[in-house]
């Protein structure tokens, strides 16, 4: 829902833009700081959501981590003023570089993804007589029954090591001296909407911990990425997730031993809601089965329809009158560029604005120069 005073300002800006409204992201980041704060658990904010300065710098203030997935995400955290103590490093494909640099930063640990991972990382930290701190990312094989594109925690996923590959994990970390290893790490996927898929990961966690237990590893902290999914249908329900049940889940089923911090993840569900896409209608086009409302926004600003088939609530703020259906497409020269088919809209005309909703997480960060298209700005509530 937007207020008159924001459409108002909407309509004398050039489109596309994406919108923040901060308050709404404040009140969202209050409530996971307070669930999470009641079992004493940390979360890192997965900064490949939305790394946007302002938005970062807001996440920053609440007194989260950092979780980042690349050198330049590591030294935007630092940049931004992150505690180097908060900033966790995961990916399958740390490059040297990016190792340095985040040996250079001390930051608190690398989430690591690979035996051969461990090697290089203790290689580089003896160059620099440093102990590199480590967590492991185990593949728990557990399905998080979401888009396959977005599941990472099955046997068949790149992600994390094997099971059948502890033993070696267990001798390699005899072996290198400039490593310590600190922490245990999962992800199993995003947008995971049913909690019972947590519980599953419990479980198997604390399975996964006697076989390091067995093996005299007792970690100083066990982190179970993030997933946590956001209402897409709903836009302007904020009470969607329950974060007090999300942690609780974990702090009931999930079976910390003596001393042991919990740490999470959490990318979409701390910034989603607070984000739009804002555009107008260029051009209203009759065809034989549909009529194409086409915009100013297309999948350089929002990819995620035509890379997940994933959908956004889309809603006409410039016309109430009758229902017709459209197709909702983009300028960009691909048919995949359509944002949604068959939509219930109020009768659109050119120069419409038209929101697309939940765009927070994953939107401004995957926008690309596609057909050499112009960047959208950001819009804060804020400042209008
Ligand atoms: N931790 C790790 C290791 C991750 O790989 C991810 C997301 C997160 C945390 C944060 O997950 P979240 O809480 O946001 O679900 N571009 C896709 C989503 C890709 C997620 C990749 N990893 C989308 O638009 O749906």
């Amino acid at each position: 829902m937007f207020s008159d005073k924001e459409i108002k300002k909407f309509k004398e800006l050039e489109t596309p833009f994406f919108y923040y409204n901060i308050d709404q992201l404040k009140n969202t980041l209050e409530k996971i700081k307070k669930a999470s704060n009641k079992f004493g658990f940390l979360v890192h904010y997965a900064m490949k959501a939305n790394a946007n300065d302002k938005i970062l710098q807001i996440i920053k203030d609440y007194g989260f981590g950092a979780d980042c997935v690349s050198g330049n995400e590591v030294k935007k955290a630092v940049e931004i003023g992150f505690s180097p103590k908060k900033i966790v490093f995961a990916g399958v494909g740390k490059s040297d570089k990016e190792i340095n640099l985040s040996l250079d930063a001390d930051i608190f640990a690398f989430n690591c993804e690979s035996l051969q991972e461990i090697e290089v990382i203790n290689e580089l930290a003896e160059k620099k007589g440093k102990i590199a701190d480590i967590a492991v990312r185990i593949n728990p094989n557990v399905n998080a029954h979401t888009h396959h594109y977005i599941t990472t925690g099955l046997n068949e996923n790149k992600f994390g090591i094997n099971l059948w590959q502890l033993d070696n994990l267990f001798n390699l970390l005899k072996k290198t001296e400039h490593i310590r290893l600190i922490g245990i790490h999962f992800h199993i996927g995003s947008q995971i909407t049913d909690l019972n898929v947590f519980k599953n990961l419990c479980l198997r966690v604390n399975e996964i911990q006697e076989i390091f237990i067995n093996n005299q590893i007792l970690v100083e902290h066990i982190n179970v990425g993030g997933g946590l999914g956001v209402d897409y249908e709903h836009p302007d329900n904020d009470n969607f997730i329950d974060f007090e049940a999300f942690f609780g889940l974990f702090h009931r089923f999930l079976d910390l031993k003596h001393g042991q911090e919990l740490h999470f993840e959490l990318g979409r569900s701390m910034v989603a809601n607070a984000g739009s896409l804002i555009s107008r209608v260029l051009y209203i086009k009759k065809a034989v089965k549909t009529i194409f409302a086409i915009l100013d926004a297309g999948m350089t600003e929002l990819i995620r329809p035509a890379l997940y088939q994933a959908y956004h609530k889309i809603e006409n703020l410039s016309s109430t009158k009758a229902i017709e259906f459209y197709d909702v497409v983009g300028p960009i020269c691909e048919s995949s560029d359509t944002f949604a088919k068959t939509v219930q809209l109020p009768e659109t005309k050119r120069g419409d604005l038209i929101a697309i909703r939940t765009t927070g997480a994953y939107g401004e960060v995957m926008t690309s120069q596609y057909n050499l298209r112009d960047i959208a700005p950001a819009v804060y509530s804020d400042e209008i």
